[in-house]
């Protein structure tokens, strides 16, 4: 067991977060874990794109970057702050800001969805027209963004492999292991 306990909110209420690069099924993988714990569910993404009124594509061409990496801290931070007992998906990059991932590994329990490179690589074609971070980045340097993640993504209280499971799997294992280390704590 390697949930470790920074602060004093009970595990059974902590939110559970999902990090891990592009197209891991964070989203899908998080609904299906959210209807299992009865939780509620929410992806960062989504909860930006509503409160700034625009889609992430939109925000990355009109504002740039850094602004959509400022919404995302402001956005994550204040949910780990104020939130309890909920599913939440993170949008891949939001991980790299040390301020979110601070506030995540203290008052979340953090999963990281791992894929391979290989089993990315076949996922590349229906992701890249949504994501502004593949676009104008060669095959190489979009493994490089892969593995350089990948590093960061170590820092986390679980880790599930994601490659050759399905999200309905992949949720119920989790599930499992969640149960477990409440019934530990209690
Ligand atoms: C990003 C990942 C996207 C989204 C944005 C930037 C990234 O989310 O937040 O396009 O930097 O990896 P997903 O991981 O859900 O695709």
């Amino acid at each position: 067991m390697i949930l470790i306990m920074n602060n004093n909110i009970p595990l059974n209420q902590k939110n559970i977060i999902l990090i891990g690069f592009m197209g891991a099924g964070k989203t899908t993988i998080g609904q299906l874990l959210a209807e299992k714990l009865g939780r509620d569910f929410l992806d960062a993404d989504q909860e930006i794109e509503r409160k700034h009124g625009m889609p992430v594509t939109e925000i990355f061409k009109s504002m740039g970057e850094p602004a959509f990496r400022q919404m995302e801290k402001d956005y994550i931070v204040e949910l780990c702050r104020e939130s309890r007992e909920k599913v939440v998906s993170l949008g891949g990059g939001s991980f790299m800001q040390d301020e979110i991932r601070s506030a995540c590994l203290d008052n979340g329990i953090v999963y990281h969805l791992d894929l391979t490179w290989e089993s990315w690589k076949e996922r590349f074609e229906d992701l890249i027209d949504t994501r502004p971070i593949l676009q104008s980045r060669s095959l190489e340097e979009i493994e490089e963004l892969f593995n350089s993640r990948k590093r960061i993504y170590t820092d986390n209280h679980r880790t599930v492999a994601v490659d050759t499971l399905t999200p309905e799997q992949i949720a119920t294992i989790m599930v499992e292991q969640i149960r477990a280390s409440w019934e530990n704590e209690a």
